[in-house]
């Protein structure tokens, strides 16, 4: 862009008739608040495709319509026992251990977590689908863990449906193991 938008200081600097050494040392002033410019939105941009603006805390009741629309993409085909609303009312009514993952005000993650005195339990991990595979969901694992810990939680579990075979991996490269255990569970009438 040439003309008064680049004039610095009464100087055109693209149109200056006298090449001076002023003329220079106000060109280069200009290229690096330019190139400066340039930096600061490529490394923004950068970390916040890194995740640096993940925020992983506890849920709060202001997040759940973001929550309920996440379960309810994530587990399009749970059993009407999982409805969401009716799931977050019911933990609630217990202890608050519901996780978040938060980018940019939008909810990305969410879990619940169990803790009986014995063990821990995670249940309803979930990723919003565009999130996935930039660790969102270890850091929200790897959180909900350590806020079981500091409960005094020393072991976790988590059961994983037969047929969700791929998430093996997930829990895998967050250190849990595969035990030799058979899943048993009633509903109690
Ligand atoms: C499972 C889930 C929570 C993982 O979340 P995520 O944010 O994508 O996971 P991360 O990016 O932290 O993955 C960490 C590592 O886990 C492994 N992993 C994650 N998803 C995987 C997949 N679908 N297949 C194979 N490995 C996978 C990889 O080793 C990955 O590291 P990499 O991306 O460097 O290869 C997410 O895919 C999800 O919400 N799935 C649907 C809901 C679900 O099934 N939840 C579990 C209920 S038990």
């Amino acid at each position: 862009m040439r003309g008064a938008g680049r004039r610095q200081s009464g100087v055109d600097v693209d149109n200056h008739p006298i090449k001076s050494i002023d003329w220079l040392e106000k060109r280069a002033s200009f290229e690096i608040r330019g190139f400066r410019r340039g930096l600061r939105q490529t490394v923004w941009s950068v970390l916040n495709r890194t995740g640096a603006t993940l925020n992983l805390r506890k849920y709060n009741n202001g997040d759940r319509t973001q929550v309920v629309a996440l379960w309810n993409t994530v587990f399009p085909d749970d059993p009407p026992h999982n409805e969401p609303n009716s799931v977050i009312s019911e933990k609630l009514k217990v202890d608050d251990l519901i996780f978040v993952a938060e980018k940019d005000q939008q909810i990305v993650g969410a879990c619940i977590a169990g803790y009986d005195g014995h063990r821990g339990w995670l249940y309803a991990v979930a990723i919003h689908p565009s999130n996935r595979r930039s660790g969102v969901g270890s850091k929200l694992v790897k959180h909900t863990l350590e806020q079981l810990k500091c409960l005094g939680c020393m072991k976790t579990n988590i059961q994983i449906r037969s047929t969700n075979t791929q998430v093996v991996s997930f829990y895998e490269s967050l250190g849990f193991s595969t035990e030799d255990r058979l899943s048993m569970g009633i509903f109690i009438e």
